[in-house]
C-alpha cells in the first residue's frame, strides 16, 4: 500500500491533525490519485484539486451520489435501506430538496437569529460564572444541539440524549463515542442501517414517535411542516421522514460544533482579533465566519461514483469506480487561494467547499450553520474579555470529520 494511500484512509492519522503535506504534495504531483484502502476495499480516486473537485461536483451526470457518498464501499441492499437526500441524483434529488427545504432557506434562517441569540446567550449562562472549563462540551456542542431542538420542537430534555446518539453516528470510527467502531469490530449485522450503527434504531423509534405526536396534534416546527403535503398534494412517506430526521442529527450537529470550535482556536492563537470581534460590522463578520469555515474543513471529503467511463488529468476512470473529493484539500489549492495556510479573517474573495460545490448537495443547512457561529462568536466576545488554552485539547478519530473533541480553556469575564 503507497504511504499517501494508508495516511488518507487511516482514521488514527486525523487524531493528529489534517495531513497537509501529504494534500500539498498530492496536488502538485498526482492530483487524480489511485488510493489503497485497508481491509479489503476496492479503492478509490483521490480528488485533491479545487478545479477538478468543482467539474465533479457539476457534472452529476458523470459522478453520482446514489451509491454511497462515504468513502467506504455499501452494496445496493445497504445503499437503498440507508438512502437519505445525500446519497440521490436528479430528478429525485430535486424533488425531495424541494420538500425538505423552506425551513432553510435564507429568508427562513434570517427569521431565527433572535432565537440562536436567546439561546447563544442561555448558553454563556449556563456556565454560570466558571473561568475554566472543556469548550467543546459546554458551549460548542450545545448551541446546535439547543437549535435542532427548536427547529424540530422537541423537549429539551431529550436533547442532550439525542445528540449523543448522533455523536455515536458520526462518530463510528472514535471509541469514545461508539460502542461499534467501524474498523474494529463487527457491523455487518447493522449494515443496512444508517453508519452501519444499531444507535440508528433508538434514533428512528425516537422520530416516529414524534412524528406520530403530530399527526394527532400538529405543531409549528419544522417535523409538523414535513407531514404537510407540498403545492402538488405530494407527502414525504415514513422510511423518508425517518432517514431525513437522523440526517438532520447527525449532519446538523458536530460540523457547525467543530467548526465553533476552531474558531475559538484562532480567537486564543489571535487575541486582538477577538478583542475586535464586537467592533466589526456585518462584511466583516461575515468574511471572518467563512474563513473559519475554511480554516475548519470539518467534513473533509465526501464521495461520488463515476457512472461511464471518462478521463481526468490522463487517467482513466472506469464506469463504477469510486472518486472522493477531498474538499479539505480544495480548500487548501494554492491556485485558488493565496497563500493559503494562512488565517486571514478578512480573506475575499473566498469560494471554500466546507459546505460543498455550489451544485445540487450544496449544504442544506449552510445558512443555519453561518448565522449560529456568527452569533455565538459574537456573543463570547461580548461574555469574555479573553480566552486562552488551559491543558491539552484532543482531536477526533475520523477519516471524515476534522475536529477538536476536547479544548480546556481558561476565560475571564467581562
Ligand atoms: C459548519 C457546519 C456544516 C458543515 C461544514 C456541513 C457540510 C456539508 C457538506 C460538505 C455537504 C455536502 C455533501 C456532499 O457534497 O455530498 C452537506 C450537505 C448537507 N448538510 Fe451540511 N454542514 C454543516 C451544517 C449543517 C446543518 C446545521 C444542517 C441541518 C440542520 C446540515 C444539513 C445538511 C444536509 C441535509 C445536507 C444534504 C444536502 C443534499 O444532499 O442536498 N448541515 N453539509
Amino acid at each position: 500500500m503507497d504511504n499517501y494511500s494508508r495516511v488518507l484512509t487511516s482514521h488514527d492519522t486525523y487524531v493528529q491533525g489534517v495531513p497537509h503535506d501529504v494534500f500539498r504534495e498530492l496536488r502538485a504531483n498526482n492530483p487524480v490519485a489511485w488510493t489503497e484502502e485497508p481491509a479489503g476495499g476496492r479503492g478509490f480516486w483521490s480528488l485533491t484539486k479545487y478545479d477538478d473537485i468543482l467539474y465533479a461536483s457539476r457534472h452529476t451526470e458523470l459522478f453520482s451520489s446514489r451509491m454511497g457518498i462515504r468513502m467506504e464501499d455499501m452494496d445496493e441492499e445497504e445503499t437503498e435501506a440507508r438512502r437519505t437526500l445525500m446519497e440521490m441524483d436528479s430528478p429525485e434529488h430535486t424533488r425531495l430538496r424541494r420538500l425538505v427545504a423552506r425551513p432553510f432557506t435564507p429568508r427562513a434562517v434570517h427569521g431565527y437569529e433572535d432565537s440562536v441569540r436567546e439561546l447563544a446567550r442561555e448558553v454563556l449562562e449556563n456556565l454560570d460564572g466558571a473561568t475554566q472549563f472543556d469548550f467543546v462540551r459546554s458551549v460548542a456542542r450545545e448551541l446546535p444541539m439547543k437549535m435542532l431542538g427548536g427547529l424540530l420542537g422537541l423537549p429539551n430534555e431529550d436533547l442532550d440524549w439525542l445528540v449523543s446518539r448522533g455523536d455515536a453516528l458520526i462518530g463510528n470510527s472514535d471509541p469514545e463515542f461508539t460502542d461499534y467502531v467501524v474498523d474494529q469490530t463487527d457491523t455487518s449485522a447493522y449494515r443496512l442501517l444508517p453508519f452501519r450503527s444499531p444507535v440508528a434504531l433508538e434514533l428512528f423509534e425516537y422520530a416516529q414517535r414524534a412524528l406520530d405526536e403530530r399527526r394527532v396534534t400538529p405543531t409549528h416546527d419544522v417535523l409538523s411542516a414535513l407531514l404537510e403535503p407540498n403545492a402538488d398534494g405530494e407527502r414525504l412517506d415514513d422510511p423518508t421522514l425517518l432517514n431525513f430526521f437522523t440526517l438532520m442529527v447527525a449532519a446538523g450537529n458536530d460540523t457547525t460544533r467543530y467548526t465553533m470550535v476552531a474558531g475559538l482556536e484562532m480567537f486564543i492563537e489571535h487575541p486582538e482579533l477577538f478583542a475586535r470581534l464586537p467592533q466589526m460590522d456585518e462584511r466583516e463578520l461575515k468574511l471572518l465566519v467563512d474563513e473559519v469555515l475554511r480554516w475548519s474543513s470539518t467534513t473533509m471529503h465526501f464521495r461520488r461514483t463515476v457512472v461511464e467511463d471518462t478521463e481526468m488529468r490522463g487517467q482513466s476512470l472506469k464506469k463504477g469506480d469510486k472518486v472522493v473529493l477531498w474538499y479539505v484539500s480544495a480548500n487548501f489549492d494554492e491556485d485558488q487561494f493565496d497563500s493559503p495556510y494562512e488565517f486571514r479573517p478578512d480573506r475575499a474573495p473566498n469560494d471554500h467547499v466546507s459546505f460543498g460545490l455550489h451544485s445540487a448537495h450544496l449544504c442544506l443547512g449552510a445558512h443555519l450553520a453561518r448565522l449560529e457561529l456568527r452569533v455565538m462568536f459574537e456573543e463570547m466576545a461580548k461574555a469574555w474579555s479573553s480566552v486562552e488554552v488551559d491543558g491539552p485539547s484532543e482531536r477526533f478519530r475520523s477519516n471524515f470529520i476534522s475536529g477538536i473533541k476536547k479544548l480546556p480553556v481558561k476565560v475571564t469575564w467581562r
